[in-house]
């Protein structure tokens, strides 16, 4: 066993070109996976990407990994090398004795010894991660260390890209389909996850539940339903697993011969792991079990005004817990007052504090615009509750546009002497910016165009869709007729 230079370089130079060839995403992640594994001379290799709430790794390309090593059910996140999470290389030297191990069991049966992980980084966040492994023990170098990181750096722009066209064909798409809207969109073809369907009907499932932002990962894991000899006979695996309802799902076809035997599978399941939710669904169940979880309503007759979706649900709260890690940490030992601007800010305060691992009060100011000789003039018609005198205090804001609004209540802030005053805005409008206003945190920059959603209202509206979306152009021009 062993590794070079040489072979490190040559398999960069691989890694690149592949990168850039037509293949399918999980085409090149398995090339890349098993490129990376024969230029450190390890057994295994798994590219892993965080779902968007970043509590599973999904894995997008493997080699060298037996079936049921892939199949021992998702990753959890927060347990298996949370290093790596926190953007850090991590060696394992014995993977069958460290705690960090999600599952040591099967890792002793797979034989997995040690273990080098390295983190994707989208930017400063992490969005997946790398791993080699080895049968033997196996000591790595620090330039296995550095190869893997570069590898890691080519898997993000790569899954970065990925994620960019199917964002830019989902736009597209919306943007032509806009009188179905109301219905059911046409649906991108691509799915953020490059997953391979087994059958159609489970990619469109898959599109269904994109559309209505619940998360779901395919066939993740498989139960063993019989054994023989000690070996495992009979298995099944359940099409999806929806992390945010904790439930199974198995779909159902036409053919009366195999609903028989998914429901004697199913009863069978249900008799062994008596834990576990699942559910046998057709397309009808679908839009029923949608409506029990509340989803199928969404403000269906809002969406019309929206012309594209430019963050969803999930890339917020993404977005939202790296923010919240990033102002516990700058906090670290302090208490902190957060101060928002009703009414805009309501979901993205509610969905930040949440996630502050810091003591923490909340305040609301409202404020007022009214038309003077020079434009437009703030009033303060809602005061703090709480003196900030001597506090550190967090202004948050849903959007900064020209800046004027939140200049004007930093002013009024200040005048209170607060200990500190820095400033976390979910979105920056650069493009209009006529005040220079310092922004500390920035949840995301954005182009200029009218958004709602997520708390933003247009005239009072939309602020309940769970998303944030550009508002049709018409409808402002409309308006200003
Ligand atoms: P300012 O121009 O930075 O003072 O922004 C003032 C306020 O205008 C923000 O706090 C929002 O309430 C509102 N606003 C600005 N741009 C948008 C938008 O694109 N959608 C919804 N509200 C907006």
């Amino acid at each position: 066993m062993g590794s070079s230079r040489s072979s490190h370089y040559l398999a960069l130079k691989q890694i690149a070109k592949v990168s850039n060839s037509a293949f399918s995403l999980r085409k090149i992640c398995n090339s890349i996976a098993k490129t990376t594994a024969k230029a450190m001379g390890a057994n295994g290799c798994r590219v892993s990407l965080l779902d968007p709430q970043k509590e599973y790794l999904l894995t997008v390309g493997t080699h060298g990994l037996s079936d049921l090593y892939l199949r021992k059910g998702p990753l959890d996140a927060h347990k298996s090398l949370p290093e790596v999470l926190d953007g850090k290389v991590v060696v394992i030297p014995d993977a069958t004795k460290d705690e960090r191990v999600q599952h040591p069991k099967i890792a002793e049966t797979q034989r997995v010894c040690s273990i080098l992980g390295a983190p994707i980084l989208e930017r400063e966040e992490v969005i997946g991660e790398i791993r080699v492994y080895t049968r033997e023990p196996h000591q790595f170098s620090e330039a296995d260390k550095s190869f893997l990181t570069s590898v890691a750096n080519i898997s993000a722009v790569l899954l970065e890209r990925a994620e960019l066209h199917q964002l830019l064909e989902k736009g597209y798409r919306v943007n032509e389909e806009q009188a179905k809207l109301v219905q059911m969109p046409q649906l991108p073809t691509t799915s953020l996850r490059p997953t391979e369907f087994a059958h159609p009907s489970e990619e469109e499932f898959a599109r269904l539940l994109d559309f209505y932002r619940i998360e779901w990962l395919y066939e993740p894991r498989s139960f063993p339903l019989r054994w023989k000899g000690g070996e495992i006979a009979e298995m099944f695996t359940p099409d999806f697993y929806l992390p945010e309802l904790d439930l199974y799902v198995e779909l159902t076809t036409l053919k009366q011969n195999l609903i028989t035997e998914k429901n004697r599978k199913l009863r069978q399941l249900k008799e062994l792991y008596p834990e576990i939710k699942i559910k046998l669904l057709s397309k009808g169940d679908f839009h029923k079990l949608l409506a029990k979880y509340g989803y199928s309503p969404l403000g269906e007759a809002k969406i019309e005004g929206v012309s594209r979706i430019l963050y969803s649900h999930s890339q917020i709260q993404r977005r939202i817990r790296t923010l919240a890690k990033r102002i516990s940490h700058d906090y670290a030992g302090q208490r902190l007052v957060m101060v928002g601007i009703l009414k805009g800010v309501v979901c993205f305060l509610a969905d930040l504090m949440q996630h502050l691992s810091l003591p923490v009060t909340v305040d609301f100011m409202a404020i007022s615009y009214y038309g003077g000789d020079d434009g437009q003039v703030v009033k303060i018609t809602k005061d703090l509750d709480s003196s900030i005198t001597g506090q550190h205090v967090l202004m948050i804001e849903d959007i900064v546009d020209t800046g004027m609004t939140l200049n004007y209540v930093l002013g009024h802030l200040l005048a209170h002497n607060p200990a500190s005053l820095r400033v976390c805005t979910l979105l920056d409008k650069g493009a209009r910016r006529l005040t220079n206003v310092p922004l500390d945190y920035i949840g995301f920059e954005i182009p200029d165009e009218f958004v709602v959603g997520y708390g933003l209202d247009y005239k009072g509206e939309y602020r309940n869709l769970p998303f944030i979306g550009i508002l049709r152009a018409e409808l402002i021009k409309e308006d200003k007729l």
